[in-house]
């Protein structure tokens, strides 16, 4: 069965003017549809490919040379699938208590857990993403990849928040000021209750 995209779970102009139905159109409707086409395209030429879930494409593509462009693709589409959850309008504001006080044990504080966050996506160099991640050890912990990369393709663990730091997803309405776009990201769009959730899951 072929991958599809996903609806957004809000309206496109939801998120404004944090992140703008402009953006939402570009970012969703063409860069993740993009992607999308593209594993499926692999896909329907690679049989060992067919019937895998994406965690699995994922993790049987990455750093392997000959299946790079797959990896990317897989890599992407997981992703943003994570990126456009962790998102709702009229976001940011109070943490549910069981992650806040998880945040705060592993970190020292909220204030410290979002300065970690925002510096991981300003200093990703190029295109990638920043992630907050259950570490095999029960920890939290901030990380940052490259390109399509993620922590399920790099060390198998699970990744409760990322945030998308490509020029895709901020130059409509940040220009070149990432940092302003990770700082909306925190405190305006972000679910928390929806990042909850996931640690619950992990
Ligand atoms: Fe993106």
């Amino acid at each position: 069965m072929a991958f599809e995209l996903p609806a957004l779970p809000y309206d496109k102009a939801g998120l404004a003017p944090h992140m703008s139905a402009e953006t939402l159109e570009f970012h969703h409707g063409k860069h993740h549809q993009a992607y999308v086409t593209a594993l499926n395209n692999f896909v329907k030429d690679k049989p060992e490919l067919q019937g895998k879930s994406l965690d699995d494409i994922v993790k049987m593509s990455y750093g392997k040379p000959d299946m790079a462009g797959v990896f990317n693709n897989a890599g992407q589409h997981w992703n943003h699938i994570l990126f456009w959850n962790c998102m709702k309008p009229k976001g940011g504001g109070a943490m549910p208590g069981r992650l806040e006080q998880k945040i705060a044990a592993d970190f020292g504080g909220v204030a410290q857990f979002k300065d970690a966050f925002k510096t991981a996506g300003a200093t990703q160099f190029g295109s990638g993403w920043c992630w907050l991640v259950v570490g095999k050890d029960g920890k939290l912990k901030v990380s940052k990849t490259p390109n399509g990369e993620n922590p399920l393709a790099q060390t198998g663990e699970m990744a409760i928040l990322g945030c998308d730091v490509w020029e895709h997803s901020y130059y409509i309405d940040y220009r070149n000021r990432r940092p302003d776009y990770l700082t909306a990201f925190v405190e305006n769009l972000v679910n928390w209750e929806y990042v909850d959730s996931l640690l619950a899951k992990a």
